[in-house]
């Protein structure tokens, strides 16, 4: 990037109708862990940002998606003022548990990591904890903005266009940065020609549910059973999160509760005495599971952040987490563009990020195969796969370097 940093400016808001644009520093598109952190950072820094949202605030606080938390992802929250219910309502887990073979084993996270764990605490929660800052800051979400649209990405003047209250609006700002998941329209600005997207699409996917019971277990369970993978996760004392591995082109209809319980008591219980507790099911979705990275994460001066560059399957919990950790690169590459004009760092974001990136896309892949049955596998696999599980829980050496991976691997500056 080979220009000085303009001088900070104040976000003023004006319509487009015959009026001027909008004019920020920093346009952000998408209202996700990525777009409201980022603003949340350069607030703490000093640079103004708008952010652009397609859907209500009602919608993005009641979308159930990720539940944990890193350690790095708690610490930077916490560190930046925006902590303090997750402390309160958040629940720490030093461990978590491998079952296979009719048994189960734990991995000591918080031994094998010197003294890290991690946090269940629903994504919905941090999006809302990270609105209510923006908004009390006087930051601005503009919410239900449709239509939007990005141009002049490689000049120093970019612009994002789009729809509000059936007004058409615009926003000129220094930067973009495309914080708007897998569907959105910033990577498919990028023109083909300089963007390499990579990419595996899994023969499986997780059908995913909400019940009210008590917790199941004190830790969160990954379990590979020749019936598929289940995972036994939690949200509160009354309300627990689990998952089992389907067909990704199956029907919620398919699935009426007392199958979906039959099926979760076929894979999980053993000779081991554990029951699992049924209770009214609130919420039933099924997720389709994709590794994905497009390169590079900048184009001109769009940058690229989160599920709008990279997907992971949510076998390893990295989504959201990844999501944090770009921003947290990016923010620090614009404070130093704002504060002394020096461009290195934005130029290097991509390369920066993308280490950390593709670390996760190993893990998220290893966690994923070691763990689901594909129709294809054969005795063979399964012998293998539990030989594995068995090295894994029980090598000391293998059982850190899933540990490490799953409190999450140092952010990288
Ligand atoms: P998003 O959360 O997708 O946010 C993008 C935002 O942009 C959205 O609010 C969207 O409405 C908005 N938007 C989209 N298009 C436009 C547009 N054209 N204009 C304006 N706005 C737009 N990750 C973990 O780390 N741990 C987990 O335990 C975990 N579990 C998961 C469980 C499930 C069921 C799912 C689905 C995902 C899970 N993930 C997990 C992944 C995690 O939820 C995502 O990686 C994370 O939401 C990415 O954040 P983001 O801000 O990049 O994108
Ligand atoms: C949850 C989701 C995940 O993808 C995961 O690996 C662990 C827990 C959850 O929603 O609680």
């Amino acid at each position: 990037m080979g220009t000085t940093a303009p001088a900070p400016c104040r976000a003023f808001v004006t319509g487009h109708d015959g009026a001027a644009p909008m004019r920020t520093q920093v346009g952000i598109v998408g209202a996700g862990p990525a777009g409201l952190m980022l603003s949340h950072l350069l607030h703490l820094r000093g640079i103004e940002s708008v952010v652009l949202e397609v859907r209500s605030r009602a919608a993005i606080e009641a979308t159930i998606r990720a539940g944990v938390l890193e350690q790095g992802t708690v610490d930077l929250l916490t560190a930046t003022g925006v902590g303090e219910r997750l402390g309160r309502e958040g629940a720490i887990h030093h461990g978590i548990k491998l079952r296979f073979g009719g048994r189960t084993r734990r991995i000591d996270l918080h031994a094998l990591t010197g003294g890290k764990a991690i946090t269940l605490y629903a994504q919905h929660e941090v999006i809302k904890d990270l609105v209510e800052a923006r908004l009390a800051a006087g930051g601005q979400i503009r919410f239900d903005a449709k239509d939007v649209s990005v141009h002049d990405l490689d000049t120093d003047a970019p612009s994002i266009r789009f729809r509000q209250n059936g007004r058409a609006q615009e926003l000129r700002c220094d930067v973009i940065a495309g914080c708007d998941g897998f569907h959105g329209v910033c990577r498919p600005s990028v023109p083909e020609s300089v963007r390499t997207e990579y990419q595996r699409v899994y023969p499986f996917g997780w059908f995913s549910i909400l019940a009210e019971a008590p917790p199941a277990s004190d830790e969160l369970i990954y379990t590979c059973h020749e019936r598929g993978f289940v995972l036994i996760s939690t949200r509160s004392p009354t309300l627990q999160r689990f998952y089992f591995q389907c067909d990704p082109h199956d029907q919620i209809a398919n699935w009426p509760d007392d199958r979906i319980w039959q099926e979760f008591h076929a894979r999980l219980e053993n000779q081991e005495g554990w029951r699992l507790i049924e209770g009214p099911i609130i919420h039933k979705i099924i997720i389709a599971m994709r590794s994905f990275v497009c390169e590079p994460m900048r184009h001109g001066r769009l940058f690229l952040a989160g599920d709008a560059a990279h997907i992971v399957p949510p076998t390893g919990a990295k989504g959201l987490n990844l999501a944090v950790a770009d921003v947290v690169v990016l923010a620090r590459a614009l404070a130093g563009f704002y504060g002394s004009g020096r461009t290195d760092l934005l130029d290097d974001y991509s390369q920066t990020a993308l280490r950390r990136v593709w670390k996760a896309q190993h893990f998220s892949w290893w966690m994923t195969s070691m763990l689901h049955r594909s129709a294809e596998a054969s005795a063979f696999d399964l012998r293998r796969q539990l030989a594995e599980l068995d090295y894994v829980t029980s090598s000391p050496a293998a059982s850190t370097a899933l540990a490490e991976n799953y409190v999450g691997l140092p952010m990288e500056l």
